[in-house]
């Protein structure tokens, strides 16, 4: 398969589109990225990087970042991540805090605000500690020391992300917080403000396409089982309440940010990552959706 062919092909498709969505507003400093950036970059199994456009400017990734986190607490929990955050699509959007107090503090899933905030609770031993190791963990498996962290993204958040306060609250006033909500919603921030280019996520998520094993760090990040599951909640709630028309138009697991990134995978095969920052109504990547949408077209792969 000829895929520098084919990325070039949805570069010149893509460009001409003419609704490339709105930026997220709602963080300040994500307002202020430029509507035009596109980018994508493929990372194979067998260790071959291809990609156009802005695929080495760093950008933030955002909710791409509960991944990892996920990924973090699978390694220290395994199975008993389950007992305080679900596994099922919620239908409803990323920061919506309705299910939440009539399920009684238990989040629908690790990819939904609410279910972000209980896995980097899980992960907090003390806050800079956990900042460190997120980063860490990062910049291993992404075989890049440049991955870093954005403090004005992160503050910017900190300063008008009064839903988040309110969804830490919900769910510390059910116990399902050991931490105290300012110090998970620190962590959480930072977390979303990482910021990497599509060549570094694509090589980030190879793992999951290769049964848990990373060539770059030549490790097993997650045991093959483990991996099943992480794509498994990828596919049934990576993009929200738009999971099924991701499902539909794509065909792959995938996790969005409202940065404008998407990662997705094939499993066996590779992972993919795209960048443009304006968004639609759910708050995915319009062009983002669009490119995945016609890479699966084009190669005709996909889980399905
Ligand atoms: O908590 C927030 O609202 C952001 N830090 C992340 C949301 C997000 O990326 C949703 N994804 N599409």
């Amino acid at each position: 398969m000829d895929y520098q062919e084919i990325l070039e092909r949805i570069y010149k498709e893509v460009k001409q589109e003419s609704d490339k969505g709105i930026l997220a507003n709602y963080i300040p400093a994500l307002a202020e990225i430029d509507p035009n950036k596109f980018a994508i970059a493929i990372h194979t199994v067998d260790g071959k990087d291809y990609s156009v456009g802005d695929a080495d400017e760093k950008f933030s990734i955002q909710s791409i970042a509960k991944l990892f986190t996920l990924t973090l607490a699978i390694q220290k929990f395994d199975e008993d991540v389950w007992e305080r955050v679900g596994k099922e699509p919620s239908g409803t959007a990323f920061n919506s805090l309705v299910q939440l107090e009539y399920e009684m503090g238990i989040p629908r899933n690790p990819f939904i605000n609410a279910g972000a905030l209980v896995i980097t609770d899980m992960i907090t031993n003390g806050v800079g500690k956990a900042k460190k190791e997120v980063i860490e963990f990062m910049r291993k498996i992404s075989n890049n020391r440049n991955v870093s962290y954005d403090f004005e993204v992160a503050d910017s958040e900190r300063n008008t992300g009064f839903k988040n306060v309110a969804l830490a609250n919900l769910v510390k006033s059910f116990n399902n917080l050991d931490n105290i909500p300012a110090d998970v919603l620190s962590v959480y921030y930072h977390q979303s403000a990482i910021q990497m280019s599509c060549v570094d996520l694509s090589r980030a998520a190879i793992f999951l396409a290769n049964k848990g094993y990373s060539p770059y760090c030549d490790e097993e990040i997650l045991g093959p089982r483990q991996t099943k599951r992480v794509n498994a909640i990828m596919l049934t709630s990576g993009m929200y309440d738009a999971i099924g028309d991701f499902a539909y138009r794509v065909g792959l697991p995938g996790k969005s940010g409202v940065g404008g990134g998407i990662v997705a995978i094939i499993p066996g095969e590779l992972s993919i990552s795209v960048w443009a920052p304006g968004l639609n109504p759910s708050g995915n990547s319009t062009l983002g959706l669009r490119a995945l949408e016609l890479f699966t077209t084009y190669t005709e792969q996909s889980v399905f």
